[in-house]
Parts: structure tokens; sequence; C-alpha cells
């Protein structure tokens, strides 16, 4: 059951040959998804070839094979994690039923809004990233860029078989929306604002691999405890592929510091701008400014949706089985953060009503290990500064804090105050530009650019300077 049937023209391992009628739907989005990808994925890359892994397998060991190809080539497909059986609904009112095979008709528009905004995220990161590849820092970071952007559009196909398999003429309409939006589109954006601002340049690509790919990871284990069997088992493996992304992500950031670091012991000045670093002062810019688009993604601390979604079995919390209480939440408390005259003050609220705040706190512990293991190299090197992030009020359009301005550490600032102190919290033009103006690709085996420090090992016990792109 686990392997996957690489004969068929959409390699799956859910007997996609089975079922004519599904297939053929499935074959004709094919060319519309290739079309997509043609023209909103990764710019000018069609004939690159690329040592990229491919998903062989759902079990949690060698699952995956790698080899030079083609991102046209790319097999993309439809591998759902293994089934349970007897599994049972783990919370909500329909807690110790078992598990849905089909979609519960009294819910399926909550079903397929939450499958239809996980599976809007996907695609739009890669088109978000779609310029990146022309100012590589190296061809092992090209290689990580690629790998992130085939596997969120094997995502992508990950949804659209949920909406094409069980949502019947919506589900395919929807499945069709997915590649009508288009990221920043005027008329057309994705749903989620967070994905709707290009990534320019790579510190920013790191950021968003440490951030909103971790959003991800939260969205989907939540989506994983799902009652829905189909959308939990297809969620269970998406993680497994969005595990690499966060791990860009975290060494990504951690070589931009490790060459900071290195540079201003070389020069004994946090100054390293001039020398072609990335200060640590234009790093915790990144930070502020990317941890604080992803908070916005997690909603309302406040939320009946979210109550209604968990009530009804659809969407649980954070590693939901692991949490000892009677997963019903009816009479339990959680604290949310509440304005109070001019402070922040936390306040008891129905744990049900808040399970978007309890999930964006998981998040939040999530992101400050990055932080932590930062700080101990920037110690370790007797560099004095410290990264972290920042309080939860600062730079929100969502929840109780869109209405106030706060600063890094949760002060509620006037507009005056923040209009002065903005520019030293998140990245200004002139940061932007001084930024991309490091951003001078790298394609030659082996090499790096200044501003990165190499990596550490290389890619599947391949050597760090492997050819991991062959340009032709
Ligand atoms: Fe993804
Ligand atoms: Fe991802």
């Amino acid at each position: 059951m686990t392997t996957v049937d690489y004969s068929q023209k959409i390699p799956n391992n859910v007997n996609l040959g089975d079922d004519r009628r599904l297939q053929r739907a499935l074959e004709a989005w094919q060319p519309a998804f290739l079309n997509w990808w043609d023209e909103l994925g990764p710019a000018g890359s069609s004939d690159y070839e690329i040592f990229l892994r491919t998903a062989i397998d759902v079990s949690a060991k060698g699952w995956a094979h790698f080899d030079m190809v083609k991102m046209p080539d790319y097999r993309w497909g439809i591998f759902l994690g293994d089934k349970e059986e007897n599994r049972k609904i783990g919370f909500g009112a329909h807690k110790g039923e078992d598990a849905w095979q089909e979609v519960p008709g009294e819910y399926r528009a909550e079903l397929r809004r939450l499958i239809v905004t996980q599976g809007d995220t996907e695609p739009a990161s890669v088109e978000q990233q779609r310029q990146l590849g022309r100012t590589c820092p190296s061809l092992y970071d090209l290689r990580s860029l690629f790998q992130v952007n085939v596997e969120e559009g094997r995502h992508l196909w990950a949804m659209v078989y949920l909406l094409h398999a069980y949502f019947g003429r919506d589900g395919r309409e929807e499945a069709d929306e997915m590649l009508m939006r288009h990221s920043g589109d005027e008329d057309k954006p994705r749903i989620l604002e967070a994905f709707n601002v290009p990534t320019t340049d790579w510190l920013s690509f790191f950021m968003f691999t440490y951030f909103q790919d971790r959003d991800g990871k939260f969205q989907l284990n939540s989506l994983a405890e799902s009652g829905f069997d189909p959308l939990s088992r297809t969620c269970n493996f998406m993680l497994t592929e969005e595990a690499h992304h966060m791990f860009v992500g975290e060494s990504g950031v951690g070589r931009v510091v490790e060459r900071s670091i290195q540079l201003i012991k070389e020069h004994d000045t946090l100054d390293i701008r001039q020398h072609g670093g990335i200060d640590l002062s234009t790093i915790q810019k990144w930070i502020n400014f990317h941890f604080s688009i992803c908070l916005d993604l997690f909603g309302q601390e406040k939320s009946t949706n979210a109550a209604n979604f968990y009530n009804m079995g659809l969407k649980g919390r954070f590693q939901e089985m692991k949490i000892d209480d009677d997963h019903l939440l009816d009479n339990d408390i959680y604290m949310i953060p509440e304005i109070e005259g001019n402070r922040v003050i936390m306040s008891e609220t129905g744990a049900l009503g808040s399970i978007n705040e309890r999930l964006r706190n998981d998040y939040r512990d999530d992101c400050q290990r990055g932080m932590d293991r930062w700080n101990k190299m920037l110690a370790g090197a007797g560099v004095d500064f410290k990264l972290s992030l920042p309080h939860s009020a600062f730079h929100r359009n969502i929840g109780i804090f869109a209405d106030i301005n706060a600063d890094v550490k949760g002060n509620i600032i006037s507009q005056q105050e923040w209009d002065a102190s903005i520019n030293d919290w998140i990245p200004t033009p002139e940061d932007r530009a001084f930024v991309e103006s490091l951003m001078v690709p790298v394609t030659e085996v082996g090499k790096v650019a200044g501003w990165i420090a190499p990596p550490a090992r290389g890619i599947q016990g391949k050597e760090p300077n492997f050819e991991y792109v062959r340009f032709h």
C-alpha cells in the first residue's frame, strides 16, 4: 500500500487506476498545473538538471529517491500516509466515533473551506519565490529552493486530490480556482495576506522557510488530527516534506548569522555592511517582520469558526492526542491577551473559543528554539547581541492588536511614537535595497556568496561542493 505506483501518469498510492472517473478528472487538471508551473513557477529554470528528491514511499524511513531531474519532469503525485485501522475521532462532539472515510455531509462546506485555505498557500509560495533562482548564493542553496518549490507544488496536488476525490463538482471548481488566484494579483489574490508579497531576496527566503513554513507545520499538524481520515493521512505525509523546508530556513538563517559573526570578529565591529555582511540588527528586522505577519495567519484570538471546526472534529489542536484533557473543552479555560486602558493584560476565556490563540502560542514556542540556537552561536563567539521574537502585539493586522500600536516589547505606544521608531523595527526600503545589493548570483561549483557561510554538510551523502544544479 505504501509503495508508490510510478507507472501511472499521476504517481500515487491511492489506487487511482481503480477509479477511472477520478483519474480522468485529475489527468485533465494535470496540464493546467504544468502550465501554471511553466508560467509562474521558478523563472527560467525548465532546462536545469537538479539533484532532487522524489517521494517513492510514505514510510518514515527511506521514503525518498534522489536523482538529477529537470523540474518540469518532476513526478508530482498523490501520496497519503498509511491508514490506521479502526481510527477514531479524537476530539469534539464526535469523539470516539469512527473516523470518517467520506465527507460528513453536515460539515461539507467547512471542510472544503479548510482544505482550500491550506491548499491555496502551497502554489502561493512558489509564485512568491519565482525570481529567487536568479540570485542564488550557491548551487547548494539553489537546489534547496527548487526542492522546496517542487514539494509545495506537490502539496497543492495533495489538496487538489481531496477536492476532486471527495467534493464532486464544486471540489473540481475549487481545484481550478487554485490555479487562477495568484500571489499579489490585484483581482484574484491568494487568500491569506502573508502569501501575497513576493520573496525578493534570500534572507527573506530563509525567513520565509523558517517562519511561514513553520506556520504550515502547525496548520498541517492540526489538520492531521482531523476526523476526516483522508485529510489526516495526506497531512501526515506532507509534514514529512515540510520538515525539510524548515531545515532550509533554520540552517539558512544560521549560516547568515555564522558569516556575520566571522565578519564582526574579523573587523571588530557590529557594523559589517561595509564588509559585505548582513548586520545583526538587519537580521533582527527581518525576524520582526516575518514573525509578526505569520502571527496573523492564526486568526482572531477568540474565534467561533475555530471552535466550530474543533467541535465538528475537523481541525484539532497541535498534537491533540498528546494533550491530557477531555478533548471536548466545554469547561476548560485558556488565557488570552486583552487591551485594558493602555496595557496588554491576560484574561481568562473558554478554551474552545481560543483554539487559535493556543496554536499561535505553540507556534511561538517553536519559533523561539531557533532564536536560542542562534543566540548560543553569538554568545559562544563573544558577540554581545541577542536575536529575539517581537511581542505578539507588535505589527499586527488581525486580532485585538490590529487596533493599537505596540513596540517590539509589547508596550502600547502612540501613533507618533510608532512613526518615529518603525524604521528601527522592520525593514526599510533602504534595508531591502542593501540586502538586495548583496544578492549577486554565485553559480560556480563549490563557491558560496560572501554574506553567508557555506553549508556544514551536503545533501544525501554528497559533498557540499557537489554540482547540485547543472545549467544547460
Ligand atoms: Fe507546503
Ligand atoms: Fe513548505
